[in-house]
Formats: C-alpha cells, sequence, structure tokens
C-alpha cells in the first residue's frame, strides 16, 4: 500500500490495521506487535511438535492396523503444523533454529494440555474430541489474524484440525457402543482431560493482560473467556449424543444468557503446569532435546550438502 503525505511509517500500519488488510514481512512494524507474533507463533509451533508426543505414545499399541495407519496420518499432520508454523514465524526475522534452543532450553512455551499422559487408548479419541476441539475454537479466529503469514497458515492447518477432530468422535463413538469396560474407559477418559482443554483457553480475561493489545493488533479477535464459552456450548451436546457425563457439577443451561453456565477451573494447577510442573513435563522436554541430538547429523548432512552446491 502507498501512503500518501507524510512518510510516517506507523501511520501505514495503522491504516492496514484499521481496514482489517494484512500485514506482510516486508511491511512496517512496531516492535511489539512482530515480538507478540514470534513468541505466540513459536509457542503455537512448538505445540504442534510437542503434541506429537502423547499420542504418538499410542502408535505402536494400536489395536487394529486401521487405527494405527489413521493415528500416525494424525500425528503427521501435526508434524506439519509445526513446520508451517515454523516458516511463518522465520518470516518475522527468527530462525528455526533458534527457536528450537529456547524450546528445548524451556525459554519458551508450548500449550499446558501436552504435559498430561495418556493413560488408556481412550485418551487418543478424547485428544482429537477435546482437544483438537479446543483448538479449532483457538484457531478459527486466527484464519483472520492481522499478520498476512499466519493468517494463511492458520487456513491450511484448521482444515486438517477439524479432520483430527472428527476422527476422534468417530473412534469415541465405536467404543461407547462397544463393551461396557470400553464405555467406561471413555467417561475415565473425559474426566481426566476435561478440565486441562478448558484450560487451553488461557488464564480468565481479568488475568490476561496482553489480550487488549493484541486484540487492537488485530491478532487476537476473542478473549479467552469467550472461547472458552463457545468451546463449552459445542461440547455440551457432543457429550450427550456419546453418552458421557462432563464432570462440572456446576454445568447448566443458562436461558437467559443463552449458554452454559459452567465451573472453573482449577487456575493453580494452570500455573504449576505453566511454570513447569505439569505430571509429564520433564518427560516431554527430555524427549524432545533427545530426538534433537539425535538429528544432529542430518542436520550436518543437509548443510555439508547446500555448501557443495552453493
Ligand atoms: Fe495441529
Ligand atoms: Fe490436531
Amino acid at each position: 500500500m502507498t501512503v500518501t503525505g507524510p512518510a510516517d511509517p506507523a501511520l501505514g500500519f495503522d491504516r492496514l490495521i484499521e481496514a482489517e488488510q494484512r500485514i506482510e514481512p516486508r511491511d512496517w512494524m512496531p516492535e511489539g506487535y512482530r515480538k507478540t507474533l514470534i513468541r505466540q507463533i513459536a509457542q503455537h509451533a512448538h505445540s504442534e511438535i510437542i503434541g506429537m508426543q502423547p499420542e504418538g505414545n499410542w502408535i505402536t499399541r494400536a489395536p487394529s492396523l486401521r487405527r494405527k495407519a489413521i493415528l500416525l496420518a494424525k500425528v503427521q499432520d501435526e508434524a506439519g503444523h509445526g513446520m508451517y508454523l515454523y516458516a511463518a514465524a522465520e518470516t518475522l526475522g527468527v530462525d528455526r533454529e533458534e527457536l528450537t534452543e529456547k524450546l528445548i532450553s524451556a525459554q519458551q512455551k508450548y500449550s499446558s494440555i501436552f504435559n498430561y499422559p495418556t493413560l488408556t487408548y481412550a485418551d487418543v479419541g478424547v485428544i482429537g474430541w477435546l482437544v483438537d476441539g479446543a483448538a479449532i475454537c483457538n484457531q478459527v479466529p486466527l484464519c483472520r489474524c492481522s499478520y498476512g503469514p499466519y493468517a494463511r497458515a492458520m487456513i491450511r492447518i484448521c482444515k486438517e484440525e477439524s479432520f483430527h477432530q472428527r476422527q476422534g468422535y468417530e473412534l469415541l463413538l465405536a467404543m461407547v457402543n462397544g463393551t461396557d469396560a470400553q464405555k467406561a474407559m471413555v467417561q475415565e477418559a473425559t474426566n481426566r482431560w476435561w478440565w486441562p482443554s478448558l484450560m487451553m483457553f488461557g488464564p480468565p480475561d481479568g488475568d490476561s493482560p496482553n489480550t487488549q493489545q493484541s486484540m487492537a493488533w488485530g491478532i487476537k479477535r476473542h478473549t479467552n473467556d469467550e472461547l472458552r464459552q463457545r468451546f463449552v456450548d459445542m461440547s455440551v451436546p457432543q457429550a450427550e449424543a456419546l453418552g458421557v457425563t462432563l464432570p462440572d457439577p456446576d454445568l447448566r443451561w443458562n436461558d437467559e444468557r443463552q449458554a452454559h453456565d459452567h465451573g472453573e477451573p482449577d487456575w493453580s494447577e494452570f500455573r504449576a503446569v505453566i511454570g513447569g510442573g505439569g505430571p509429564a513435563t520433564a518427560q516431554r522436554l527430555a524427549h524432545r532435546r533427545k530426538a534433537h541430538e539425535d538429528g544432529a547429523w542430518v542436520r550436518e548432512a543437509a548443510r555439508a550438502y547446500a555448501e557443495k552446491h552453493s
């Protein structure tokens, strides 16, 4: 876009945001905008990559060849999401190597949800249903994010995420129509994953100081509590169709608000998990660190190959 009048780059940025147009890598942007995006996109990319572990845990023990093929494809999709997102972050002037270093040295975070263990095969279904479902609620508005490369990556990612969610739901439908033991497994997994899924939207709006700035910049489109509400309202009828109970005694329809009232997650648990004290945090990071070290020879070979051809 051509800015007429005084050549103030900030004015050009403000106009693009105002007009709901995309900011592209070549455009001037405030340092805070760039930093916020790097942090958010990196955190998102790390979540996709670390998120492969809880479900990857069940690939070798999938109950049939069909389930194994489905799970393999799903986990592979998550690796792809991580790659698109690292590429989007690189357009902001950081490189993937640096972001990976920050992940494995615990200087950058990833979603709290992936610090919980997967104890039964029903967890694979519940993760697809609730965790990918919550991710979709968070991510669909990001397709309209003001930063072009991030918004475009999200369009592709969201299509695959909705497939992941259906995949999980289809697995759960098969289990709840199976034996009593299978049905009980689904209920037990739902009990464990419900509250951590609600935490995926982040702290309550009153404790989320960056939300207003992110919304003014068109990075974020809805507050944490709005998105959480949307997720609860979406999940209740799905739980009913499955015949499982969501473990919240305060959950009920509020006719006045035309939405469900619900209980609060245990925010002290959330802070502990975010602070590095989740049940599987040490294992997740150790595994990622080892995978990075084991891959050193591949990076060296790629570098040598590139030098030879330059
Ligand atoms: Fe993903
Ligand atoms: Fe997914």
